[in-house]
């Protein structure tokens, strides 16, 4: 049976690979991009890639844009990608900044599942993939924000997933370790910022941390295939953790969380480390 995909924030980093993956796997696939000159970018690689893609301009923190959007393309599949990691003390960012980024990483994903919920609903069948990060199950000092989106992302998705299931409907979480993308220049522009201020050690640190996990990140491809999987599966699983960084990095946590001792001496460790 042919589907349609919806994959937001597709003109860099995952969202793109993630639409030319769609497309590669036969799935009729629309990406949204927020202006002419990305939805170029979109064609150029589709055309590189010898696949078709459609696109359409929405910025997901619009609401009469988001409706307008599904009610034309009524999507099977619905990948809530758009978005990226903002590095900033948790004290650093207003209330006004700290809003957008919720608006972007939890209420816009949301109010896109809910516009096309209905339409899978009435098809029996729909696939909502929620992209959230090792950031939704960790934290650490610097993407405070950026975590709060994808924790509360992650939980109400866990959820949605359980209200909907009765109805065809798989609300599946894709949690990536670090992969190349915009998120490595916003690193680097925060260091910029941050250069000469009380937090500039602790950003060159995590500059010099990122740096050094490198070798263990994943492509932007290596995800979009399990995004492709998290799409089209039969019995998709409700998570899928993606990159070594990842796989590691919780299991370390996973050992460790119960011994409250542990935790604050890690805790310690990462102050000693950022320097914070
Ligand atoms: N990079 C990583 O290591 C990593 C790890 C785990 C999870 N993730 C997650 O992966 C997803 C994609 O990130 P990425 O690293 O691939 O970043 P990216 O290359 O910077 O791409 C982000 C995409 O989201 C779009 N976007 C941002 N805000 C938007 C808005 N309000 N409306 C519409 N589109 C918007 C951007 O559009 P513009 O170009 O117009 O800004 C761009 O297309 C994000 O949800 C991120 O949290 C990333």
């Amino acid at each position: 049976m042919s589907r349609t995909a919806l994959v937001t924030g597709a003109n860099s980093g995952l969202g793109l690979a993630t639409v030319l993956a769609l497309a590669g796997a036969g799935i009729d696939t629309v990406g949204s991009v927020r202006s002419a000159a990305k939805a170029q970018r979109v064609a150029e690689a589709a055309q590189a890639a010898g696949v078709e893609v459609r696109t359409v301009l929405l910025d997901v923190t619009d609401p009469a844009g988001g409706r307008d959007v599904i009610d034309r393309i009524r999507p099977d599949i619905l990948v809530n990608n758009a978005g990226r990691a903002s590095f900033a003390p948790v004290l650093e960012v207003s209330e006004e900044d700290a809003r957008h980024q919720l608006e972007t990483a939890l209420f816009a994903p949301l109010r896109l599942a809910r516009l096309a919920i209905p339409h899978m609903r009435e098809r029996g069948w729909g696939r909502v993939v929620q992209i959230s990060s090792l950031a939704g199950q960790l934290t650490y000092p610097l993407l405070g924000w950026y975590q709060a989106g994808k924790h509360a992302m992650e939980a109400v998705s866990d959820a949605l997933r359980v209200e909907v299931a009765g109805a065809g409907v798989d609300v599946v979480v894709v949690a990536p370790g670090g992969f190349r993308s915009g998120a490595t220049e916003e690193l680097a522009e925060a260091v910029e910022r941050h250069r000469g201020g009380a937090f500039a050690t602790a950003f060159q640190r995590m500059d010099l941390g990122f740096s050094m996990m490198k070798p263990l990140w994943s492509e932007p491809a290596t995800v979009a295939e399990t995004i492709v999987t998290a799409a089209t599966a039969k019995s998709p699983k409700s998570r899928y953790v993606v990159g070594y960084d990842a796989h590691l990095t919780l299991l370390v946590h996973r050992v460790t969380e119960p011994f409250s001792a542990v935790r604050a001496l890690k805790e310690g460790v990462v102050r000693r480390v950022t320097g914070l």
